[in-house]
């Protein structure tokens, strides 16, 4: 049962209403609060402030618990697939055989580009990011179709939409990998399943198909199901703010890509696996970096570590390690990366200075030693975890498009600049 919170500001009480969401989270509505005491709320970084209601996605920070639309990610991760979690966050219910039947369709009628989208690709220069190729290209994406553009009738025309990003993002990213290495594109092949379909686009040569091992497939869509939806992230809240605008599905997302590229989110994944390059190739066994990440005036992070709202093992990130040691086993493949990242966890996990801070591994610890695994480039990591993030941001698009009291987001500000300065004409600048 909710009860009403009450603040004291200047003499006056207000009276603040709470509510409790479905798992037991309790928050206190400040909604009116300017209009009652004009008096605005700090929460720099938002640690504290809930900008949203939403069914999707539930986190539980403290022990260590994700759920997308009430499901355990652990039990996803083994019993199912990323197009059919995708399905789950967006539709808002796992499919039935005719459901999945249908949104696989979908996905396989998408999954072309536009043929005159080819010439986009040409404009960029050779060894682009393919993160600014793939954020740029989603976003020309909409240009094609000009339908998008109304969001007053996305409900229309929402299903084909979100089948269209999510196959096409893939396309793009295998596309921006090809053009960045120099290498001819590879089409889709409608026969082959998500995941399949991109280690084709990926690696196929014109003279020799691409092997798909169903280890490495299998590997790779967990990854992709791992990361599909966090909730309130910072390129999922990115999403948000720009759909609460009215903004077309593409432009919203690519704004979330955008968003994802940085070392804090994202980009992690790639920071990580450079970081544990760095450390092999000084011959450090981990230790030093340790202490250097402990060092604030050392620039130094320990990459893959940390997280705003795990204050426990991220359940994402034991499950990628568990299928880490699974799939480079299977692989053969012996990765002296692999070994420091786990030194580097034992040594953290000893340390006061991350017990104090409740700094545990996070998903992108391991990650890349998988994706290097199967062969996936660096520079493509962070790429894979928009690939994978694509459904959660549509599904949060969804959210906004259909909420019917829907506000644009705009937050205020306290300003602590200058006040009421006089023009000074340039002559008598100093
Ligand atoms: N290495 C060393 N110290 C750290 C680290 C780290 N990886 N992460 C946090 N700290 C320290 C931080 O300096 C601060 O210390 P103090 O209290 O003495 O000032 C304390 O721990 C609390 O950290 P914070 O920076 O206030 O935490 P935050 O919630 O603002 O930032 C984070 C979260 C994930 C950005 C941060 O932990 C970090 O930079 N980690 C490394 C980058 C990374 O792995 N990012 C991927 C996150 S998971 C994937 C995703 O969803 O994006």
């Amino acid at each position: 049962m909710s009860s009403n919170a009450e603040l004291k500001l200047d003499g006056k009480t207000y009276s603040l209403p709470t509510l409790i969401g479905t798992e037991g989270e309790r928050a206190v509505d400040i909604s009116q609060l300017r209009a009652q005491s004009g008096h605005i709320t700090l929460d720099e970084g938002y640690g504290n402030t809930g900008a949203c209601k939403s069914k999707i996605t539930f986190i539980d920070g403290d022990l260590g618990i994700l759920r997308y639309r009430g499901i355990p990610i652990e039990e996803l991760a083994e019993k199912s697939t990323f197009v059919e979690v995708a399905h789950l966050l967006i539709m808002g219910k796992l499919p039935n055989s005719a459901e999945l039947k249908r949104f696989s369709d979908l996905l396989t009628q998408n999954e072309l580009l536009h043929e005159d989208l080819k010439h986009n690709f040409e404009g960029f220069p050779r060894h682009a990011h393919p993160m600014a190729i793939l954020s740029s290209m989603i976003n020309a994406v909409s240009c094609f179709y000009p339908e998008l553009l109304d969001t007053s009738m996305h409900k229309n025309h929402f299903e084909i939409e979100a089948a269209r990003l999510i196959s096409q993002v893939r396309t793009i990213a295998a596309f921006a990998y090809r053009k960045s290495h120099g290498l001819p594109i590879n089409y889709p092949k409608p026969a082959l399943k998500y995941t399949a379909n991109f280690l084709h686009m990926m690696f196929s040569k014109p003279y020799e198909e691409y092997p798909l091992d169903p280890e490495v497939v299998r590997a790779l869509d967990l990854i992709f199901l791992l990361h599909a939806d966090h909730e309130q992230n910072c390129s999922t809240s990115t999403v948000r703010m720009v759909a609460s605008s009215k903004a077309n599905m593409f432009a919203s997302c690519a704004a979330g890509v955008c968003a994802l590229w940085g070392p804090l989110h994202g980009g992690a994944n790639q920071a990580v696996l450079e970081m544990l390059g760095e450390i092999h190739a000084s011959g450090d066994d981990g230790c030093k970096f340790i202490n250097a990440a402990k060092d604030k005036n050392s620039g130094k992070k320990l990459m893959g570590f940390g997280h705003r709202v795990y204050k426990n093992y991220d359940p994402r990130a034991k499950i990628i390690k568990k299928a880490c040691d699974e799939v480079l086993a299977k692989l053969k493949i012996n990765d002296p990366l692999l070994d420091i990242a786990k030194k580097l966890e034992e040594a953290a996990l000893k340390e006061s200075y991350f017990i104090e801070r409740k700094l545990y591994p996070n998903v992108d610890f391991y990650s890349g030693i998988i994706m290097r695994a199967l062969g996936i480039p660096l520079e493509m990591f962070t790429v894979i975890f928009a690939i994978g993030r694509m459904p959660g941001w549509i599904a949060n698009y969804r959210e906004v498009m259909e909420e019917p009291a829907g506000r644009i987001s705009r937050p205020r500000q306290v300003y602590v600049g200058p006040v009421n300065q006089q023009y000074v004409p340039i002559k008598e600048r100093k």
